[in-house]
C-alpha cells in the first residue's frame, strides 16, 4: 500500500472516530478568547473555519483544534480549565468541549435559539449563559446535565455577557436596542435595562469592584455624509460607555468619545478591564488597533448622559492616559491575563491571538492558529471582506462599510449618505435618511438603493466608497474583491421554520393571503429573492425627491431587519402591514382581518 493511501485511511479513520480537524488552510478568523484561570493556556472561538484552537501561553504553540459549528462566535472555559462552551452564531447551538490534556473533545451540544454570541460561565461552574440575538434571550444552560432550564428576554440583540467579580449578577449589551440588561444570577431575573445612548454595542465587561458595567458603541448622529459632516463627528462616532450597576435606575451613563480630529478611531468591538482595575482596554476593528486608557492616574472626563463629538483635548494630548497601539488586522475581543500583565486580542483577519505587555504598552508577539499558506494568499472574497471592514477607507478613517452594514446585515439605523440625490449639506434631514440594507444575497436583488435608481453593483460600489465613505475611489480589482465577498453573503436559517423547514399551519395559511388577488404581495414581491427588482409607487414618496418610487426589498429574513421601510417608521411587521405599507394602501385592494394579518405577518417571517 502507498504511503499516500495509508494517510488517506488515516484520515478517513480519525475522521470517525473524532471531529475533523480543521482545514489546514482555512482562514480562522477568531472573535473571541478564553484565557485559563492559572494563565498557561487560551481557547479561540474561530468564525470561518468552524473550529476552536486551544494553544499553550508559555510556547505560543496550538496543542489541538476541532470543528464545533457553524460560525462560533463565543466561547468560556470553567475556571479548572476542564470544559470550554462554544456558541455558533449560524449554528444555533453550543457544543460543550472537554479539555484532557492537550486534547479536545465534543461532549455534547444543545439548540439554544437563533444567533448566539456572547456566552458565558458561573463562578460555580453549574451554568452557562447564552446571548440569544434574534429571540432577545438570555439562556440559562444547566451544565451536568446539558439542558437548557431557563430563558430570559432582554433587550433587542443581545451580544456579550458579562459575570461580576462576585459571581452574583450578569451584564448584557443588546446592540440594537441602545442598554445594558442587568440579571440577578441568584434568582435569574431581570433587575433593569440600563438606557445609553449607542448603537452598535459589542463586547461586555465588569469593573473588578463590581461598581460599572462598560462597553464599545458607535453613536449615530444623524447627519448627512459630508466631509465637513464626518470630520466634527456628526455622522457617527465610536465611544467607551458606562453605567453603574447598584444604584437606582435614573442613575446617568457617561461616555467618553474616542475620535480625534483628523485620525478618527473606527469600529470598536473589544472591551476589558485589567484585573487590578488600572487599566482599560478597547479594540478599534476598523482602524487596525487597541486603545489603553488608565483609569488610575486622573479620573477620565466622561461625559454624563450624553457625549462629546471629540475626544476630549486633555486626552488627546496625554499619551500617559491614552494609548494608541497599532495591531494590523481587524482587533476583536480582548482578555487579560490573570496576572494582568498581558493583554490578548483575537484578530480576525490576521488568523491570530497577539500580545501586548501593559507595563510598556507594546506588542509582544503573537499565536498563529493557522490560515492559507502565503503563496495562494487570500481569496477574492477575503480581500473583499478585509476592505468592507477597513475604516482607514474613508475620509480620516472614521468609518467602514461594516459600521452601518453590522455583521454586513443591518443594523436596523437609518443614515443620509447622499444615495437619493435630494440632501442638505448642513442640516439633519429626515426626508434623506434611509434605513440600512443588508448585505445579504444583495448581489441578487438589484437595482439597488431604496429607490432603485441604481443599476450597477459595480457603480453602486463605487457611489459607497466616495459619497458613503467619502474615501478615495476603488479599484477595479478592489470593487471585484468587495463585489466577490458581498456575494459570498447569506442569511442564517430562518427561526420560523418548523424543523425539517416546512411552513407552520399559519405561515401556510399567511402564504395563500399573499399570494390572494385581495393582497396580491407576490406581484410587486415575487420570485425566488421576494422582489421584482422594478421600482413602484406605493405612496410613500416624500414631496421634492428626486427619484419616484421605491424598489420592493427582498422580505427573506425580513424578521431581523426592523425598523421597516425606507426611512425605518414602522416598528414591526404588523405594523407595516397594518399601517403604511397596508393592502388597502397599496393596491387599494380589499382589506385583510386580523386573523389573516396576523398569518400574513407569520408568514413573512417565514421566508
Ligand atoms: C454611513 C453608513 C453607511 C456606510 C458607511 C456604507 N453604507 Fe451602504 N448603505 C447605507 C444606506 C443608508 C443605504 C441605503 C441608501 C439608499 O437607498 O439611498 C446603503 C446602501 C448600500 C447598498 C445598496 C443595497 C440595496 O439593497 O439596495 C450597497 C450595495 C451598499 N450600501 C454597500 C456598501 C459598501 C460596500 C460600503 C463601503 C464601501 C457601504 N455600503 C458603506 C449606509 C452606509
Ligand atoms: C405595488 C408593489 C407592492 C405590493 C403589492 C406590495 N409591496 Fe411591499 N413593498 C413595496 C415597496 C416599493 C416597498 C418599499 C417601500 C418603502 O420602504 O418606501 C415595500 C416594502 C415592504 C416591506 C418592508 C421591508 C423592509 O425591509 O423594510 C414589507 C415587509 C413588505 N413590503 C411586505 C409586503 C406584503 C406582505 C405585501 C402584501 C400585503 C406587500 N408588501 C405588497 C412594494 C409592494
Amino acid at each position: 500500500m502507498s504511503t499516500r493511501h495509508a494517510a488517506l485511511i488515516l484520515l478517513i479513520a480519525s475522521a470517525l472516530i473524532s471531529p475533523l480537524p480543521a482545514n489546514e488552510n482555512s482562514d480562522r478568523s477568531p472573535v473571541s478568547i478564553a484565557i485559563f484561570a492559572n494563565g498557561t493556556r487560551l481557547i479561540t472561538a474561530n468564525q470561518t473555519s468552524g473550529s476552536v484552537s486551544l494553544a499553550d501561553t508559555n510556547s505560543r504553540k496550538i496543542l489541538h483544534e476541532i470543528n464545533t459549528g457553524q460560525k462560533p462566535a463565543g466561547i468560556a472555559v470553567t475556571p479548572d480549565g476542564k470544559t470550554a462552551i462554544v456558541s455558533h452564531w449560524y449554528g444555533y447551538d453550543v457544543a460543550l468541549l472537554k479539555i484532557e490534556g492537550d486534547r479536545l473533545s465534543i461532549l455534547g451540544r444543545i439548540e439554544v435559539g437563533p444567533e448566539p454570541r456572547g456566552i458565558a460561565i458561573s463562578k460555580d461552574s453549574n451554568f452557562a449563559y447564552v446571548a440569544v440575538g434574534v429571540s432577545d434571550e438570555i439562556v440559562r444552560i444547566d451544565l451536568p446535565g446539558l439542558k437548557v432550564s431557563a430563558r430570559l428576554t432582554v433587550g433587542r440583540e443581545p451580544r456579550s455577557i458579562a459575570i461580576s467579580p462576585d459571581g452574583k449578577t450578569l451584564v448584557t449589551t443588546n446592540a440594537r436596542s441602545k442598554s445594558f440588561s442587568v440579571i440577578d444570577l441568584a434568582n435569574f431575573q431581570k433587575l433593569r435595562d440600563l438606557p445609553i445612548d449607542g448603537d452598535n454595542l459589542r463586547q461586555a465587561a465588569i469593573s473588578p469592584d463590581g461598581k460599572y458595567a462598560y462597553t464599545v458603541n458607535m453613536k449615530n448622529r444623524g447627519f448627512a455624509t459630508t466631509r465637513g459632516n464626518i470630520d466634527i463627528g456628526w455622522v457617527l462616532g465610536q465611544r467607551v460607555t458606562r453605567a453603574p450597576l447598584s444604584g437606582s435606575d435614573d442613575e446617568p451613563y457617561e461616555t467618553l468619545s474616542l475620535d480625534p480630529q483628523g485620525l478618527a478611531v473606527g469600529d470598536v468591538y473589544g472591551c476589558a478591564i485589567s484585573p487590578d482595575g488600572n487599566h482599560l482596554a478597547l479594540s478599534a476593528a476598523g482602524t487596525h488597533e487597541v486603545i489603553l486608557l488608565r483609569l488610575d492616574l486622573a479620573p477620565l472626563p466622561w461625559r454624563t448622559n450624553g457625549s462629546r463629538d471629540l475626544l476630549a483635548g486633555e486626552l488627546a494630548r496625554d499619551n500617559q492616559r491614552l494609548r494608541r497601539i497599532k495591531t494590523g488586522g481587524r482587533p476583536m475581543e480582548l482578555a487579560f491575563s490573570p496576572d494582568g500583565k498581558t493583554l490578548y486580542i483575537a484578530n480576525y483577519f490576521l488568523n491570530s491571538v497577539q500580545t501586548v505587555d501593559l507595563a510598556n504598552g507594546q506588542p509582544t508577539g503573537e499565536i498563529q492558529l493557522g490560515g492559507p499558506s502565503s503563496s495562494s494568499g487570500p481569496s477574492l472574497a477575503r480581500k473583499g471582506e478585509i476592505l468592507f471592514h477597513d475604516a482607514t477607507r474613508s475620509f480620516n478613517q472614521w468609518y467602514s462599510c461594516a459600521t452601518c452594514h453590522a455583521d454586513s446585515h443591518t443594523n436596523g439605523l437609518d443614515f443620509d449618505t447622499m444615495n437619493d440625490g435630494w440632501h442638505d449639506l448642513s442640516t439633519r434631514h429626515e426626508r434623506s435618511r434611509k434605513k440600512v440594507p443588508t448585505m445579504r444575497r444583495v448581489a441578487k436583488t438589484g437595482p439597488w438603493t431604496w429607490h432603485g435608481w441604481q443599476t450597477s453593483l459595480d457603480e453602486a460600489m463605487i457611489e459607497s466608497f466616495t459619497k458613503s465613505m467619502q474615501g478615495s475611489e476603488p479599484s477595479d480589482d478592489e470593487v471585484k474583491e468587495i463585489v466577490a465577498y458581498i456575494s459570498s453573503l447569506d442569511y442564517p436559517k430562518n427561526p420560523y421554520r418548523t424543523k425539517d423547514g416546512s411552513l407552520t399551519a399559519s405561515a401556510q395559511r399567511g402564504k395563500r393571503v399573499f399570494e390572494s388577488a385581495r393582497a396580491a404581495c407576490n406581484t410587486c414581491h415575487g420570485g425566488p429573492e421576494f422582489t421584482d427588482g422594478k421600482v413602484h409607487d406605493v405612496g410613500l414618496d416624500e414631496p421634492g425627491t428626486r427619484y419616484k418610487g421605491h424598489n420592493p426589498p427582498s422580505l427573506r429574513g425580513a424578521y431581523d431587519k426592523g425598523p421597516y421601510l425606507h426611512d425605518g417608521r414602522a416598528k414591526t411587521l404588523l405594523e407595516t402591514l397594518k399601517g403604511d405599507h397596508s393592502p388597502e394602501k397599496v393596491t387599494g385592494l380589499g382589506e385583510l382581518t386580523d386573523n389573516e394579518l396576523n398569518d400574513l405577518v407569520e408568514y413573512v417571517k417565514s421566508l
